[in-house]
């Protein structure tokens, strides 16, 4: 198997420097999206591979480069814990950087855990329409979507095996499952085709194995696989451990020392 057209695979060296190659994709999305439409609309992820990332850009160049003002931020998902929970990833995003920067609060779309797991997941469906809704479209095309992986294959919280994995119209669903094992709202497989530029963050030894089943192996179907945005662009942030297994011929494998 090679990896779709529309894919590159990035390896760093360590976790650092894929933190900035990380945030360098943020602020260069967030600058080319606020001049075509005049706003940047990203999802982030949770889990530990993204937190550097989400602490360099409460940090120049990033905190004075990134058109913050004109950014939407939204979350792939949620686990459905209180927002002071170390396991809520809005709580972590707002320690690790969105309490150090000026961004509009109605700018900021956190999912809620405040209702039970089906209505908050029809609340943010909502959310999202509404937001996507000054688009002349109104299709949900996110500029920017950063998802991670798990050793299973599980990205955002669509996990192998899973229903969440076969919705075909929500947006948005609820599901019980991962590390920690709670209920969560996850976007789904529709949304995620949809997106501009998907880019996967992984990272450590680890996750060599999944990263090798994800780029070499059609038969495995694990969910990163069946995300493949038609009009947009898959970038893959490795550091070195986590690609250690990956074959150096492969196609759009790109180095970066
Ligand atoms: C979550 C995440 C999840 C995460 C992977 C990888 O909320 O659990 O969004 O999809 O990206 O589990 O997690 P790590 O980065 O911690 O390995």
């Amino acid at each position: 198997m090679t990896p779709p057209q529309n894919s590159r695979i990035i390896v760093t060296d360590g976790i650092e420097r894929l933190a900035m190659e990380g945030a360098d994709l943020f602020q260069r999305t967030a600058v080319a999206s606020v001049a075509r439409t005049g706003l940047f609309t990203v999802a982030v992820s949770g889990g530990s591979t993204p937190r550097p990332m989400h602490r360099l850009l409460a940090e120049d160049p990033y905190r004075t480069g990134v058109p913050w003002q004109f950014t939407h931020l939204f979350w792939v998902d949620e686990r459905l814990v209180p927002v002071t929970d170390p396991d809520s990833n809005f709580g972590s995003a707002e320690r690790d950087f969105l309490n150090q920067l000026t961004i509009p609060a109605g700018n900021i779309h956190p999912m809620s855990s405040r209702k039970p797991p089906p209505a908050a997941a029809d609340d943010y469906e909502h959310e999202l329409r509404r937001h996507f809704s000054r688009f002349s479209n109104a299709e949900p095309v996110f500029d920017l979507i950063v998802l991670g992986v798990g050793t299973d294959g599980h990205t955002a919280s669509i996990f192998p095996g899973d229903r969440s994995a076969e919705e075909t119209t929500r947006w948005v669903t609820a599901v019980r499952g991962g590390t920690p094992y709670v209920e969560r709202l996850t976007l789904t497989l529709p949304i995620l085709n949809r997106a501009r530029c998907l880019v996967y963050l992984v990272s450590g030894s680890e996750k060599a194995v999944v990263v090798r089943s994800l780029l070499t192996d059609a038969s495995a179907q694990l969910p990163p696989q069946r995300i493949v945005p038609q009009h947009g662009d898959i970038i893959w942030l490795l550091d070195a451990a986590a690609a250690e297994l990956l074959p150096q011929d492969l196609p759009r494998f790109i180095r970066k020392e």
